[in-house]
């Protein structure tokens, strides 16, 4: 019956056990996950027993937009915790057929399940599902909006390496306007204290960007790579997404530019950690040497620290 009271109107606001996006979580809330994530990798990685909190609930994986990491890492979680998992897609789904996020929403919800993972092109769709669902939902990349779940395992990999953020300066490198991860992980880095340098090109970086984000830390812009790196703690290398950045004019010699080659990650602060949310478009925006190097580069570390933050949020959107 909450189901039908919830879809035909009495209470459309969303949950407070959906987690849609890092903007606006408070401070508390956001540590709490990230150490709960922390307290979760070993379980999460196949070293310690699962922890089967969510046996018997089911959890809907509705991913409209194509994803590796994100889909299969909450997939696993999911499975660690002893729910069931069902997935849907936009290929081979009704959307095919014209069908709207929403009505694909409201149907799998009829159907009994107890979370939904959203991911979707259109950015605020996780929260408008959130507005016509009883469930909670979990937002896995909004658009160009946000990727909050990529930020809790984000900071968690920063914080296995680096200890406290607080105080600590991070670059974001590449394609901040098409990047959702780069919105999450600022929100993230700067209520922790952390100093954001965002770097890119003028016409990949939004106008008003220094201003996104509140908390102890801060954000500035930058558009020489080479003049910050060495001064940084970490570099976050982002993906320039060229199904986004159609248009935006992604220059021939990016890579000379922004990318993270050999030589610049000479030049960076030693055991500076290298992040990178993926896929990597190798020899683009960094290289894939760059990319492998088992000291500084963190990207296997990020897809572990994946699973138990997913492990995590869906904990506390259960209530568990
Ligand atoms: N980082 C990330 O969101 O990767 P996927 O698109 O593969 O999920």
């Amino acid at each position: 019956m909450r189901l039908i009271q919830r879809t035909h109107g009495c209470d459309l606001s969303s949950s407070s056990r959906d987690f849609l996006a890092i903007e606006g979580l408070v401070l508390s809330d956001l540590r709490a996950i990230i150490d709960r994530a922390q307290r979760l990798l070993p379980a999460a990685v196949g070293d310690a027993p699962p922890e089967e909190r969510l046996r018997g609930r089911v959890i809907a994986n509705l991913f409209f937009e194509d994803s590796t990491r994100t889909r299969v890492s909450f997939e696993i979680a999911a499975k660690r915790l002893g729910a069931d998992v069902v997935n849907l897609g936009a290929s081979g789904s009704s959307t095919s057929k014209g069908e709207s996020l929403v009505d694909s929403a409201r149907n799998i919800e009829a159907m009994g399940v107890d979370a939904m993972v959203v991911r979707t092109s259109i950015a605020g769709g996780a929260a408008l599902v959130a507005k016509h669902v009883a469930c909670p939902v979990i937002n896995a990349g909004d658009g160009r909006h946000e990727h909050p779940t990529q930020a809790i395992l984000d900071m968690l990999a920063l914080r296995l390496r680096l200890g406290d953020l607080a105080g600590k300066r991070v670059a974001i490198v590449g394609d901040i306007a098409n990047s959702r991860v780069a919105r999450s992980s600022t929100h993230a880095l700067v209520a922790l204290g952390a100093h954001v340098v965002a770097v890119g090109p003028p016409s990949l970086l939004p106008m008003g960007f220094e201003h996104l984000a509140r908390g102890a830390g801060s954000i500035t812009i930058a558009h020489d790579f080479d003049a910050i790196i060495g001064e940084m703690d970490a570099i976050m290398m982002l993906r320039v997404q060229l199904e986004r950045a159609a248009g935006s004019g992604v220059a021939p010699d990016y890579r000379a530019t922004y990318g993270l080659t050999e030589a610049r990650r000479k030049r960076m602060r030693t055991g500076a950690p290298i992040l990178h949310p993926g896929p990597v478009n190798r020899g683009v925006e960094i290289d894939g040497e760059v990319a492998e190097d088992s000291n500084d580069s963190l990207i296997m570390a990020q897809v572990s620290c994946g699973v138990a933050a997913r492990m995590a949020v869906l904990l506390r959107a259960l209530n568990q």
